[in-house]
């Protein structure tokens, strides 16, 4: 989809040509002189337009406008947040008509407030996304232009630019996390990988089996072992700033189908997951987008990528296996397999000597339980890091929320047979699933994000969000040294 940014006042708004004008209206609307300024004014003071987010008034061929199709729609306070509910209703208002709308313009009525502007756009991206990969009839997504007006556009170039790069990670995240398993195996997610090469300052290795043989990552293997599809291990790689500078680590979970394994799931909804790559798929969307923003930061990106299958060959309860680290796991539920894959990931990572290392993943569904579908859970001992990730998620409309790490954690981690056991019983099952994570990340500043709730959605709406994308690419660009216009004395 095309997004473009342009200043318009409600005069110029008035002659745009497209098919449907969509016209915020926050509290505190002045109407000015101009007719369509007026005809809002005239609406809000007879009471059939109300300022409260997502309140419609629809006109049709309205004298004051050349638009066929003009909503007047109320923005609340203007926050980013309404806005979005603003947007969200006038979308939703537009896609029940015919002919459908191919060119939009969405207009601000007064200066947006900060983090309105990318809540527009990724709101209108997220509303007219359609997945049609493996449909037949491709009845593809109809919207193909859309103009954002504002008073002033220079004021939201940058934030507009951050948000049309952000829905480009966001939909190439969605796109690999909504293919289904047989179209989206590890060797299919290593060749998304690749193609990210193709921007500049990204590179891209894949390892196969024997490579991460040869890198003893005994925990990983273990998983694939149980598969006909071959692992990989993908190693992305973004240079936008000098080589002294240290790269932060991306380390994306890719289990591109998690049945349990020998400790086999339920049945019911286990087509989901296929969203169980959803980590993986967001380090490809944020590689997506730096290539997009070439921003100044080194960045790497890891994906351990197998199927978590029950098989002869499959790992068994019971089974001891030498992670990269050297230290053994006895994997008492073969079901706990992200943290598997993700513990000789994380000891990987440890050569790139990182300043933080952040890893994402669908990892337990009792972070589901604790935080459902707002919130990913985040889990770091460093107050620093923890911090910068909370900030990102809330300016990218992105959230998180910090879970503990207290050490009594981890006491059900014990093992009468090996240094520890990769479960540790149900009671807080997100934390311990952390604390086992936490014993690789002795080299690093370490955080993790469990999106196991964040990641997809269930039921008529199914598929994926394409979070946390938003919050990573933020965090990431927030690392930049200071731009020279950002220093500027206030
Ligand atoms: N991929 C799942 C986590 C998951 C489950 C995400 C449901 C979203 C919805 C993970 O591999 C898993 O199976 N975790 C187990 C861990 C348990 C065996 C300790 C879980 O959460 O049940
Ligand atoms: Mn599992
Ligand atoms: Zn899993």
């Amino acid at each position: 989809m095309n997004f473009e940014l342009k200043s318009l006042d409600l005069a110029a708004a008035s002659l745009q040509v497209c098919d449907a004008l969509i016209l915020l209206v926050p509290a505190g609307f002045k109407p000015g002189r101009e007719p369509l300024s007026a005809l809002i004014g005239q609406a809000l003071k007879a009471g059939d337009l109300d300022s409260k987010a997502g309140k419609l008034l629809a006109l049709y061929r309205p004298a004051q406008a050349k638009a066929p199709r003009v909503l007047l729609v109320g923005a609340g306070d203007g926050s980013p947040r309404q806005v979005r509910l603003a947007v969200n209703a006038a979308l939703g208002a537009l896609r029940t008509g015919t002919p459908v709308v191919k060119k939009l313009v969405l207009g601000f009525t007064l200066a947006p407030q900060a983090g309105a502007v990318r809540a527009a756009v990724q709101t209108v991206a997220d509303n007219s996304y359609v997945y049609t990969t493996t449909k037949s009839k491709v009845e593809a997504r109809s919207l193909v232009r859309v103009t954002l007006g504002l008073p002033k556009a220079a004021e939201a170039k940058a934030e507009f630019d951050r948000a049309a790069a952000a829905v480009a990670g966001i939909e190439l995240a969605k796109e690999w996390a909504n293919r289904p398993a047989n179209h989206a195996t590890p060797t299919d997610l290593a060749q998304a990988a690749r193609a990210l090469a193709k921007f500049p300052k990204i590179s891209c290795q894949v390892l196969g089996p024997r490579e991460v043989a040869k890198l003893k990552m005994g925990a990983f293997m273990a998983v694939a072992q149980g598969s006909d599809q071959p692992l990989r291990f993908i190693v992305l790689q973004y240079k936008g700033a000098p080589a002294t500078e240290a790269p932060t680590v991306l380390v994306g979970k890719g289990i591109s189908f998690d049945t349990g394994g020998i400790s086999i799931k339920p049945a019911a909804e286990m087509d989901e997951m296929k969203f169980d790559m959803g980590g993986a798929a967001s380090v490809l969307g944020v590689f997506r987008a730096l290539g997009e923003l070439k921003p100044a930061v080194n960045v790497v990106g890891l994906i351990p990528s197998c199927e978590n299958m029950p098989d002869g060959r499959a790992v068994k309860p019971g089974d001891v296996v030498t992670s990269m680290s050297g230290q053994t796991i006895e994997i008492l539920n073969t079901d706990a397999e992200g943290r598997l894959i993700l513990c000789d990931a994380l000891t990987y990572a440890e050569r790139f000597q990182p300043q933080a290392v952040v890893d994402i993943a669908t990892l337990t569904g009792a972070c589901v339980i604790a935080l459902g579908a707002v919130r990913s859970g985040l889990f770091s001992p460093s107050d620093e890091l923890a911090q910068k990730l909370l900030k990102a998620g809330e300016a990218a409309q992105d959230l998180a929320w910090r879970m503990p790490l207290d050490d009594d954690y981890a006491d059900g981690l014990k093992s009468n047979f090996a240094d520890m056991g990769n479960v540790a019983g149900r009671a807080g099952g997100a934390i311990t699933a952390a604390k086992f994570l936490q014993r690789f990340t002795a080299k690093f500043p370490w955080a993790h994000l469990d999106i196991a709730g964040t990641a997809w959605k269930s039921g008529a709406a199914k598929g994926s969000t394409g979070r946390p994308v938003g919050l990573l690419l933020e965090f990431l660009l927030a690392q930049q040294a200071p731009a020279k216009s950002a220093r500027r004395k206030a």
